[in-house]
């Protein structure tokens, strides 16, 4: 992305979390906050029209499950995005952010018949995964034309990327009809032509660490596949292609790196044809819309030392870096380093491991890190964390959500904050954690059945 400079993000970030200590929303009584770049996210935008601007029409949709935080869907509604949902949870919060059901796409593996109803009625692009859904949905068209367009997603099998359980188009993957297995191909051909109403192809083949020759591959298999149908049936069946998410995110430093631009480039070098206006095209990008424009400011609560290594205590730990901590060496993260008033702290470097708060030993975002010193009371902000950190919060040891802030800064500098998500309290965790049935078990023992009496041992 050539989205926001990488130097004005970077004061936006610094200036945004001195302002966040100064007010108090990161500090001692507040020690974990999630901050939102929201120039950063319309930038990324911007850079995502601009790269795909051409003959053909392309919906451009925000993979929900990347950030389902309401206000950051409505921002991106207003910003003329659509939105990829893919459970019934982020269709209701896309809804609710105001998009409007033509603006939506249904995936997931694991559709039931109630959403698939509720799809079909209101008119929702759908992605079907498998021949059984397609059966499912001809039971419930029962010959009646669906208001929105249905497509079947494919999974080329062109191999894996850098990180196993990210990469979708893998021979055994879960996801989509496997193209090269035996007779796949013919039944996907005899599935359009038996259904009218079959318009689309979908395919995503991965997200982080699949390089860009194997997702454009992967696509352009699926653009392929289209040309057959469309060819062996005389007439352009299918209108659309669904190419997914999946743009990697350069998580080693501040550039935006590969961009849209080199995304379309290699599509247009393996599918020219992808672009020529014959095929709408859908798109489904999470985190390279918002990784970039996302911190995690953490107040350091103690520092020690432990065989010769120094650890800094803070309280960003699994819950809300949950895949940096259980797989550190596919999602590093890039830390900093702040002072008690949020100033970026210089000085001589130590090497030190930034520990969270969970009961583990692995609780990590950071090993064996050269940073300025930190010390008790400094702020550690975890970068590049705008896309699958602030809502996919991991419930371990009862920790509560933070709160999210988005932020924007004028051209003095000048910061202005708006609260995204409240920071949920601890009576809610209790709350959720079945308060209202406190009594169920110990009633259910006193009201029997009694135990099974023990076998009698023979002898
Ligand atoms: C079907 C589908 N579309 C889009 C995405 C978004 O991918 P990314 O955030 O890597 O762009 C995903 C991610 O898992 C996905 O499964």
């Amino acid at each position: 992305m050539t989205s926001c400079p990488a130097p004005q993000r970077k004061r936006a970030r610094e200036a945004a979390l001195a302002r966040a200590v100064e007010d108090g929303l990161l500090g001692p009584g507040s020690p974990l906050v999630g901050l939102l770049d929201v120039d950063g996210v319309l930038a990324a935008v911007d850079a995502l029209n601009e790269a795909f601007e051409g003959p053909a029409t392309v919906h451009h949709t925000f993979a929900a499950k990347a950030c389902g935080l309401v206000p950051v869907l409505r921002l991106l509604a207003e910003a003329g995005m659509g939105c990829e949902v893919a459970s019934p949870g982020e269709l209701e919060q896309a809804l609710a952010a105001g998009f409007s059901h033509d603006r939506l796409v249904f995936d997931s593996p694991a559709k039931t018949v109630e959403e698939l109803e509720f799809a079909l009625e209101h008119g929702i692009a759908i992605n079907l995964d498998n021949f059984q859904e397609l059966e499912r949905v001809d039971r419930l068209l029962a010959g009646r034309e669906p208001a929105g367009p249905i497509g079947l997603r494919v999974n080329p099998q062109v191999g894996a990327g850098a990180i196993g359980a990210m990469s979708t188009a893998t021979a055994t993957s879960k996801f989509g009809v496997a193209l090269r297995d035996p007779g796949a191909v013919d039944a996907v051909i005899e599935a359009f032509t038996t259904r009218p109403w079959l318009n689309r192809l979908h395919a995503h083949v991965g997200s982080q660490g699949c390089p860009l020759p194997l997702i454009a591959q992967g696509v352009g298999a699926a653009y392929e596949l289209a040309e057959r149908i469309n060819t062996l049936l005389g007439q352009a069946r299918i209108t659309g292609l669904d190419i997914g998410g999946g743009l990697p995110v350069n998580f080693d430093s501040e550039d935006d790196r590969p961009t849209y631009t080199d995304y379309v480039a290699e599509l247009r070098t393996v599918a020219p044809g992808l672009f020529d206006g014959r095929y709408t095209l859908v798109t489904e990008f999470g985190r390279s819309l918002l990784a970039k424009s996302g911190t995690i400011g953490s107040v350091v609560e103690y520092t020690k030392s432990a065989g010769g290594r120094r650890i800094a205590v803070t309280h960003a730990g699994a819950q809300v870096a949950t895949r940096t901590v259980f797989m550190p060496d596919a999602w590093p993260l890039r830390v900093g380093v702040f002072d008690a008033a949020g100033r970026p702290k210089e000085g001589p470097l130590q090497v030190v491991d930034i520990a969270g708060p969970c009961c583990f030993a692995g609780d990590l975002t950071a090993s064996a890190r050269e940073l300025p010193v930190v010390e008790p009371g400094d702020v550690v902000a975890l970068y590049d964390t705008g896309a699958y950190y602030f809502s996919s919060h991991f419930s371990y040891n009862s920790l509560p959500r933070p709160a999210v802030y988005g932020y924007r800064t004028d051209f003095a500098g000048q910061v202005r904050l708006a609260m995204v998500r409240e920071a949920q309290s601890v009576r809610e965790v209790v709350e959720e954690s079945g308060l209202s049935h406190a009594d169920a078990l110990v009633a259910l023992c006193a009201r029997g059945p009694e135990r099974t009496p023990k076998k009698e041992v023979a002898g």
